[in-house]
């Protein structure tokens, strides 16, 4: 049994991107794994101060809900992300995640999925904000391989990605992380 993360980072509730990570969700279930999906809209995180105090304190001296969002990064197997495309980027609200990750990133050993939804349908627009997610999950993660990722273009409105044939492979990624 595996310990399953998945941070949602849509501000919409429905949205594209969180309709696949719910359908990882369920195929995580679908084996019993642990799993758990958050959706950073519902936690308070502000930006990082830059301020190192966590190199030596080994946690941040914010109080919001990371220190507890970083504990549950240290105790997963596997780790998805999943975002909208904000002007060829991931969402301001996961990079602001990403940027808190800084007093636990070293220690996260997790397996990678990346989701992003976008309206544009140009696979290398999409790449981009996978490249973006990359610097992090790639660059920095040291103990954490990418396993698969589900870029997908032409979803506007919310809900416009349910019923594709995406929804089912998020299912199968999940079922089989
Ligand atoms: C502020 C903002 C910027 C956006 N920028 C892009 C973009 O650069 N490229 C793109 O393909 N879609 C862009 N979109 C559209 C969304 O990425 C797209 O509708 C996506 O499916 C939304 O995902 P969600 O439903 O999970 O929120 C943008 C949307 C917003 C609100």
């Amino acid at each position: 049994m595996k310990n399953v993360l998945i941070i949602s980072s849509s501000p919409r509730k429905n949205g594209n991107s969180e309709i696949l990570a719910n359908s990882f969700k369920e195929g995580a279930l679908y084996f019993k794994n642990n799993v758990e999906l958050v959706n950073l809209r519902d936690l308070k995180i502000n930006y990082c101060f830059g301020c190192n105090a966590c190199s030596t304190l080994g946690e941040c001296i914010q109080k919001d809900d990371v220190n507890e969002l970083m504990k549950k990064l240290l105790k997963c197997d596997v780790l998805v992300l999943a975002t909208p495309t904000y002007f060829y980027n991931m969402s301001g609200q996961l990079k602001v995640m990403i940027d808190r990750m800084t007093a636990c990133y070293t220690k996260i050993k997790a397996d990678i999925y990346i989701i992003v939804s976008g309206w544009d349908n140009d696979s290398g627009n999409l790449e981009k904000v996978v490249n973006s997610i990359r610097g992090f999950t790639k660059d920095c993660l040291k103990n954490c391989p990418e396993k698969e990722v589900i870029k997908v273009g032409g979803f506007v409105e919310t809900g416009d990605i349910s019923n594709t044939r995406f929804v089912e492979q998020a299912f199968e990624f999940g079922k089989n992380c």
